[in-house]
């Protein structure tokens, strides 16, 4: 009886501890395989008041939201005033990682609330935008240009020395979902190989340090069969399709922003069946991992959701809107437009109702 008993604690607490992982084009978080709603917040862990971090977590845990995508990387050329929170000093004349309290205990701050919560964490490790430092702080510290990023020696390995100190930081840490090599990854006009080349040796090098956790690419999903308008064509140098044939690349991303990219937002359902089709095929799960419009949130997005959930065992396992608002002891979190804020009606649409149907799908 008491032997049976510790070993059904045992099978438990294993189960429990195992970390996020997929299940054939599913994930599985927590030993729950199943369809998972979640959010992203870029400055989470650029917050310097730890109850501001746990009210943002509270409410996302609250909402019935799994995954919170966050940046893990906020780098600098030039070391800014005391008190400003950075990650990373670039620099040919030496980097440097910032491990003190405006650095990555800020970031640790963060990872210590998910698992307090049971919030699981995609941690991207480099933009290919300028805010925040990105590729072209890489470029201003180390020369070369922005489509040479991904092939600059001394920037990518500055990139996989900052990559090991955060994954060896947090490599046990409950809260972890995923890996993610860069937010947005383009290399406009370049072949295809480019990306694909780099995407499978980071992600090579990430297994190398963890054997344990998902891996991700982190790009818009351009480049797949479907339609022939701006964002299926590979001219931003990415091949969904080819990408999700990488190995140590355990899951599909992609984004949608109809506003920027051109198109409407009917496009939307096609866009997710598209890019589950292509998940199906390679046996992995699709991560709809950014979306929004500048208006008219609610009836804008709820198509996608919907045509998302529905494909809940044909290739999509997880959406995350972009992006989480919230009231912080500094007042409203940044709206950018896209921003739906928690409490409001645009939260009830496309949170509220949204966790709903998946709870009883
Ligand atoms: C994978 O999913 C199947 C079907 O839902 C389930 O029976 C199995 O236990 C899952 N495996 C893991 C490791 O979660
Ligand atoms: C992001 O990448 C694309 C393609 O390389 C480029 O056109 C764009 O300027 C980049 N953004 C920044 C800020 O570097
Ligand atoms: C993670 O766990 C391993 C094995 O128990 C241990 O050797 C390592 O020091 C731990 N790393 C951290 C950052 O806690």
């Amino acid at each position: 009886m008491n032997s049976i008993f510790t070993f059904a604690l045992t099978f438990i607490s294993l189960v429990l501890a195992a970390p996020p992982t997929t299940n054939g084009t599913r994930f599985s978080i927590d030993g729950k395989t199943g369809y998972f709603a979640g959010t992203n917040s870029y400055w989470i862990g650029f917050l310097t008041n730890n109850r501001d971090v746990d009210t943002v977590l509270d409410h996302i845990s609250l909402s019935g939201l799994k995954i919170l995508r966050i940046w893990g990387f906020n780098d600098i050329v030039r070391k800014p005033s005391p008190g400003t929170v950075w990650f990373q000093l670039l620099s040919s004349s030496g980097s440097q990682i910032n491990t003190g309290p405006d650095g990555l205990q800020r970031l640790d701050y963060v990872v210590q609330s998910a698992e307090k919560r049971g919030v699981k964490l995609i941690i991207n490790f480099v933009n290919n935008w300028s805010d925040y430092g990105g590729m072209p702080a890489y470029v201003t510290a180390f020369g070369g240009s922005k489509e040479g990023w991904y092939t600059n020696a001394r920037a990518q390995a500055q990139y996989k020395a900052y990559i090991s100190a955060v994954v060896s930081r947090y490599i046990n840490s409950s809260a972890v979902f995923a890996w993610e090599l860069a937010n947005e990854p383009r290399c406009k006009g370049c072949s295809t190989d480019v990306i694909y080349k780099w995407g499978t040796d980071i992600s090579a090098y990430i297994r190398s340090l963890d054997r344990n956790h998902m891996i991700t690419l982190g790009d818009e999903g351009f480049g797949l069969p479907g339609a022939t308008s701006y964002p299926y064509q590979t001219s931003e140098g990415v091949d969904f399709v080819k990408n999700l044939g990488i190995k140590d690349l355990d899951f599909g991303t992609f984004h949608f922003y109809p506003q920027s990219w051109g198109v409407g937002n009917a496009a939307g359902p096609a866009w997710v069946k598209d890019h589950a089709s292509a998940c199906k095929k390679a046996g992995k799960p699709c991560l709809f991992e950014e979306y929004g419009t500048s208006s008219d949130h609610c009836n804008s997005q709820r198509p996608w959701q919907q045509a998302s959930l529905q494909l809940a065992k044909e290739g999509m396992a997880a959406d995350l809107f972009w992006q989480w608002g919230d009231t912080l002891s500094t007042g409203q979190t940044h709206n950018d437009g896209n921003t739906i804020y928690y409490g409001s009606a645009d939260a009830a649409c496309l949170i509220t109702e949204h966790v709903k149907a998946i709870n009883s799908s």
